[in-house]
């Protein structure tokens, strides 16, 4: 099932006056269950391309189907409901709330949707539970390590059940053995949940796990390869 289609999509900035091609033409598809990974220099485009498939950017030409939809009609009230419930993201630098715990952190999507709080708790609990990660519920994120917060990061992006979850460098931050940890993480939820992920990343741990491996450079896509023949 296809989840996402981008069609002739262009991001430019202007740079003093200079347009800078972002991303320039990009024809992708993403079916669920991926486990892709965008790649490519630094300045290729990754991060503008997964900000424009999660619909926290605008293609400057160009359209963005999720579930078939085009985004370009939608208002922004339901651009934030399609981030909410059928996005997941995973950033470089965790971005989790530093004043509330792991599971406050989990929760707070719910909050978002109106899910009562009772079930949030569960909800949450459960996949804190799932992930071995129920140890650090009443944390802060200052009282965890990296790897942890961007454990309970991810915790946070699938717990709302997203159709798509989006991870751009996210094991930047983390040492070697950290970073291999998160990954098979997510490659666990991947494999038994059918989470479909997309990573940007330069990382060779990263390249090394994608199922499927897109490579850009300057904007566009120069090579889309499977690594493991699952989606032929
Ligand atoms: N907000 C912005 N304003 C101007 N140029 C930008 C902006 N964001 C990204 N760019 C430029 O777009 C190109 C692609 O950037 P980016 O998507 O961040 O690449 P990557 O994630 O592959 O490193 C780069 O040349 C970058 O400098
Ligand atoms: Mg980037």
């Amino acid at each position: 099932m296809e989840i996402i289609r981008t069609v002739d999509v262009e991001r430019t900035y202007e740079d003093k006056g200079v347009p800078v091609h972002a991303v320039n033409g990009v024809n992708l598809i993403v079916e669920q269950g991926e486990f892709s990974v965008l790649a490519g220099a630094s300045g290729s485009g990754k991060t503008t391309l997964l900000n424009v498939i999660g619909a926290l950017d605008v293609p400057t030409r160009g359209e963005v189907f999720l579930h078939g939809e085009a985004l370009s009609q939608k208002a922004g009230n339901e651009l934030s409901a399609i981030r909410l419930t059928k996005i997941g993201f995973v950033f470089q630098a965790y971005n989790l709330i530093p004043v509330l715990s792991a599971l406050e952190n989990v929760s707070f999507p719910m909050v978002l949707q109106g899910v009562a709080a009772s079930e949030r708790r569960e909800r949450a609990m459960a996949i804190l539970d799932e992930l071995d990660l129920a140890g650090l519920a009443h944390k802060r994120p200052g009282a965890m390590s990296g790897g942890q917060q961007q454990r309970v990061a991810v915790a946070r992006a699938i717990v709302t059940n997203p159709a798509l979850v989006l991870a751009d460098e996210p094991t930047a931050n983390l040492d070697s053995v950290t970073g291999h940890k998160l990954l098979d993480m997510m490659l666990r939820l991947n494999e038994e949940k059918k989470i479909t992920f997309v990573f940007a990343s330069h990382d060779e741990k990263v390249i090394a796990r994608a199922k499927r491996l897109v490579t850009m450079r300057d904007g566009q896509i120069i090579n889309d390869e499977l690594r493991d023949g699952v989606f032929t």
